[in-house]
């Protein structure tokens, strides 16, 4: 497996961590002497127990998934799951022509994209993107600072155009803003920010219009754009996907957070009143990342929710996504080091680190075929400073294994919930027919096991002959296009071409 370049961010998920052999010179600062340690074994068993995903788990995960979001769809409030409207009521057709920019805010990257749009005939002509990394300052900054941070982005990239991109003169640059949080949409162009996610803690922007925050951004930059289309994440995904295949019916990310969105007829939404679509359908982003019913949950995920910026929120993301599965495990070596004997007789200062064991190294841990397990042992060594005999290294991929498994299982039963429930309204909608699934995010597309326990899931749960047609497809990168489709779909001058 190739491991690029270092980057320390906490939450975002790429192989990114090199891991050399242990260096000598590696500080040696140890704390808290332990006395009378014991044998490792039963907080593996126990972990393992309580992280159980049996198939009777798993149902009840999908049909609880399934009731939420029919009480979320009844009324705003009536389940954890918000199952906000997109306003995204007809889906790309191919007919998209022009110049479209998107900008992407999801993580611990930003990204501005522009694609020039050929109709049926030429489809995407040609795309260029940048990526910027967010800073942990803009992070914990002000709401000014960090969208004047991406409207200079974007003002920096709009003036590299050329080539093949061409702006039809007298029209404005228009803009797809992917802003993956929650947003109570408002209109396909507006919508106010519930609460940040995935460990961003901006101030000044909760309850605020996120499409206007950009704008006043723009303005104190002098830079003429519009926002045509905001939309999830999961929202660009879907319609980017769909944009090549019409049997995309939902869509999922898992990566440094997780989400799930799906094409939703509009008379199984009571809550919807006034906005009626021609199409009869609506994209539904159901926010499934605030989901905590009947998860099969242990003392380290409760502790980690209650040292987290917000404790009692995003459950299932805290229990599948690519965040946290790190430090689930971090906190469960800790206990072990402390506990028992595997480790030595002192607990290192850096495996007390929140969040310094990145679900990426997990992953690479997992990947290790050698046969002393030597890059376990490396990555003990360099990233928590634990030294480490042969068994030590096999329980801990036991540990890695465990919370990995669970997070598959439990994400693939989120899918099927959804698909149930689709099914359960439109008999033959679902399951009597080929059904795709667009699915990105870094922690699917870097982590083999994960996608494996996740597919697992999903077959176990409908059966062999039912899954067959359920096919779960990698869309890499497919909300940046979904949301410049959506620009162009939404676009004040979509009746010129
Ligand atoms: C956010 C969602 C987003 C998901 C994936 C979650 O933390 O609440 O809006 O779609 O992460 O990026």
């Amino acid at each position: 497996m190739s491991v690029p370049a270092m980057s320390t961010t906490v939450g975002s998920f790429h192989l990114s961590r090199s891991h050399g052999t242990p260096s000598r010179s590696f500080p040696r600062v140890r704390m808290a002497v332990r006395s009378g340690a014991v044998s490792v074994a039963p907080i593996l068993t126990n972990l393992q127990k309580d992280c159980a995903t049996s198939l009777p788990v798993l149902s009840h995960v999908a049909d609880a998934m399934a009731a939420d979001m029919r009480a979320g769809l009844a009324a705003d409030g009536g389940s954890n799951l918000k199952m906000i409207l997109s306003y995204v009521d007809s889906l790309p057709s191919g007919n998209e022509k022009g110049l479209f920019y998107a900008l992407d805010l999801g993580g611990t990257n930003f990204r501005v994209l522009r694609v020039q749009l050929g109709g049926k005939e030429e489809r995407v002509i040609a795309t260029e993107f940048e990526q910027v990394s967010i800073s942990q300052e803009l992070m914990f900054g002000t709401s000014e600072q960090l969208f004047d941070f991406i409207a200079s982005g974007l003002a920096k990239f709009a003036q590299k155009e050329g080539g093949k991109f061409h702006l039809p003169s007298g029209r404005m640059r228009e803009i797809g803003f992917t802003f993956s949080f929650p947003v109570k949409q408002l209109s396909i162009d507006s919508g106010m920010l519930i609460k940040w996610t995935k460990g961003f803690a901006v101030s000044g922007t909760a309850g605020k219009d996120v499409v206007a925050c950009l704008n006043e951004a723009m303005e104190r930059l002098g830079l003429e754009m519009r926002v045509s289309a905001l939309v999830n994440d999961t929202v660009g995904t879907l319609a980017g996907a769909r944009y090549w295949d019409d049997d995309v019916m939902v869509a999922v990310i898992l990566g440094t957070g997780t989400n799930a969105c799906y094409v939703e007829r509009n008379d199984a939404i009571p809550k919807q009143t006034g906005h009626a679509s021609a199409s009869g359908r609506t994209i539904v982003n159901t926010e499934w990342g605030a989901f905590s019913n009947g998860l099969p949950l242990t003392v380290y995920d409760r502790e980690m929710d209650a040292a987290s910026i917000n404790p009692g929120e995003q459950i299932f993301e805290k229990t599948i996504s690519g965040m946290y599965l790190g430090e689930i495990v971090r906190r469960v070596l800790l206990k072990m080091t402390e506990e028992g004997d595997l480790f030595g007789k002192s607990v290192p200062v850096k495996l007390s680190n929140p969040f310094i064991l990145r679900t990426p190294d997990l992953c690479a841990m997992q990947q290790d075929s050698s046969a002393d397990l030597q890059t376990v042992g490396s990555i003990l060594y360099s990233v928590v400073g634990l030294e480490s005999n042969f068994s030590a290294r096999r329980i801990v991929v036991d540990v890695c294994d465990t919370i990995v498994k669970r997070g598959g299982r439990l994400a693939g039963a989120g899918i099927v919930g959804i698909l149930q429930k689709m099914e359960e309204d439109s008999r033959g909608l679902i399951f009597g027919k080929r059904t795709v699934v667009a699915m990105d995010g870094g922690l699917y597309e870097n982590y083999p096991q994960y996608r494996r326990y996740l597919q697992d899931a999903v077959t176990e749960l409908l059966g062999t002959e039912i899954s067959k047609n359920v096919v779960i497809e990698h869309s890499k990168d497919g909300s940046g296009i979904g949301a410049a489709l959506l620009a162009a779909s939404n676009s004040k001058y979509e009746h010129e071409f």
